[in-house]
């Protein structure tokens, strides 16, 4: 298993991975959400603010999350992990654990201090993630399922709590998402 950073050449595999893993994990219609999320995502992100990475074996790609940009109040730098895919054939092997630690590893050689996550708590807090509460740092948009927003720090310190809002770029802007 190769792990790599995203490059923009392969986008259409990229959403196509998206597309098909929550079509079966989920429904087609969701497929088709989160497809036109990952493209929107990819073409409409400023490149200093997006950080994808990728899973390969055998040249195909099998896995892939991004990071975005996400602003808080207090200037620390900060990214949030979403979407999550790991093709259906090859999950429960460890490739998305693996393949997020190495994206969280590499932020931290970027010096990136804090990265969040919405998403179920089971699977996240095995890479370190752990429920956030909104007095600490507020979420961008209203959350469905306020259990699962999640963070952790990348500098080692705890995180601080902060007052005022946060901003995540504008693909993830969308209350549907949340
Ligand atoms: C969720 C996903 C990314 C995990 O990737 P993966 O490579 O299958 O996961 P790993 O092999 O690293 O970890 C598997 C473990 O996580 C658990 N797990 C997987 N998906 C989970 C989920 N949605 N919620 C809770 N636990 C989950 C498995 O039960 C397994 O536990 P075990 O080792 O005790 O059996 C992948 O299954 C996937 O793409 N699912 C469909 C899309 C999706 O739901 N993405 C967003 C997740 S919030």
């Amino acid at each position: 298993m190769k792990f790599s950073l995203f490059s923009e050449s392969r986008t259409q595999e990229v959403v196509d991975l998206f597309k098909s893993v929550f079509s079966e994990s989920e429904s087609d219609e969701e497929g088709k959400v989160i497809a036109d999320f990952v493209e929107k995502l990819i073409t409409t992100t400023r490149p200093t603010d997006l950080i994808g990475f990728v899973a390969e074996e055998k040249e195909r790609i099998v896995g892939c999350i991004f990071f975005s940009r996400f602003i808080v109040p207090n200037g620390q730098e900060a990214f949030i992990l979403s979407p999550v895919a790991v093709a259906t054939q090859v999950q429960g092997a460890g490739i998305g654990q693996k393949l997020i630690q190495f994206g969280l590893d590499h932020l931290k050689s970027l010096n990136v201090s804090l990265a969040f996550t919405y998403g179920d708590p089971g699977f996240y807090s095995r890479t370190g993630f752990e429920q956030i509460n909104e007095d600490v740092v507020k979420a961008p948009c209203p959350l469905s399922q306020p259990i699962g927003w999640l963070a952790q720090s990348l500098n080692g310190k705890k995180i601080q709590a902060m007052t005022g809002s946060t901003q995540c770029v504008e693909a993830l802007n969308d209350p549907d998402l949340w």
